[in-house]
């Protein structure tokens, strides 16, 4: 099985509906070896990014052995009515029919990554997790991904995933926002487990980080973008960041976000900046 590392930065493909498969194509072209999807049509285009991966290995830049590829099995209640799995079935039978379909829609025969966009319920792991996650294992186990990963989770989520007795996530993917430290209590808990942490919305989510003067001086110092700023930062705390952005100035800026060298006072700083 083809084995790509695990990148230092995600593409995202949310929202991009139409656009899907030419930004998906961009940001392959433009460097990014690792895109981010979900079998859910509500907010994602899986099979666009198929596309994109067809064309680039076909223009022979890029072929999948080159790409972590990363997608998502969403319950019922993330979908709108283009359901990739018959939702009269048990969960279980849900999961194995949405990774038929992912595959199809992205022309492989595995991913690196197979996360579960969310949990069943804001409360904590429910009986329905418990099922999902036996049977993204089980997925996993027959090859149709390497890793798996769990998504918008909270530090309860995870404490009662491990007490489930299951393996824990190889990733953790979520919305990261500063005020709480950057998902401080998840991050802490990642890198004690060896978990991967991956942050999204670092800007969306952090408009006033983005504005503030400190960011402001240390961007103007690296002669660097805010946005730069910030995605240095997270990359210097461990985690994976995503982007989504769908400007090809920006992909290239993302990318070479490292080019903003933050000592770790200026890290510790940034970390406790609330907003
Ligand atoms: N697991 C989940 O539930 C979940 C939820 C949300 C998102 N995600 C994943 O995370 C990905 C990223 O989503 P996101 O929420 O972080 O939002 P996003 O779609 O990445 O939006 C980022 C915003 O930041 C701007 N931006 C990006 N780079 C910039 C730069 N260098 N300078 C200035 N502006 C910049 C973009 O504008 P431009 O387009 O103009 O650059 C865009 O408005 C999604 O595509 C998806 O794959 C997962």
């Amino acid at each position: 099985m083809a084995a790509p590392a695990v990148p230092e930065f995600l593409y995202g493909t949310a929202w991009k509906e139409d656009r899907t498969a030419a930004l998906t194509e961009q940001a392959l072209r433009a460097g990014f070896r690792g895109i981010d999807t979900a079998n859910q049509r509500r907010h994602y285009v899986e099979a666009g990014v198929g596309e994109a991966l067809a064309a680039a290995s076909r223009a022979g830049s890029v072929t999948r052995a080159d790409v972590f590829l990363q997608t998502k099995f969403t319950y019922r209640g993330g979908q709108d009515h283009r359901l990739p799995y018959d939702p009269a079935a048990p969960v279980a039978t849900q999961v194995a029919q949405s990774m038929a379909s992912s595959l199809e829609h992205l022309g492989t025969d595995h991913v690196d990554s197979y996360v579960l966009h969310g949990p069943a319920s804001g409360q904590g792991w429910s009986a329905a997790d418990v099922e999902a996650w036996a049977a993204m294992i089980r997925e996993r186990d027959l090859g149709r991904t390497r890793w798996l990963g769990v998504s918008n989770v909270s530090l309860r989520h995870l404490h009662q995933l491990q007490a489930s007795g299951h393996e824990l996530p190889a990733f953790v993917q979520n919305r990261c926002f500063a005020r709480t430290g950057w998902d401080r209590n998840i991050r802490l808990f990642c890198a004690e487990h060896q978990v991967v942490y991956q942050g999204f919305s670092l800007l969306t989510a952090n408009p006033a980080v983005l504005h503030h003067p400190y960011v402001a001086g240390l961007a103007t110092r690296a002669n660097a973008t805010p946005a730069q700023v910030v995605f240095a930062f997270s990359r210097r705390l461990g985690m994976l960041p995503l982007t989504g952005t769908s400007d090809a100035g920006h992909m290239r800026e993302d990318l070479a976000s490292d080019i903003v060298r933050l000592s770790l006072e200026e890290v510790r700083a940034l970390e406790s900046l609330t907003g």
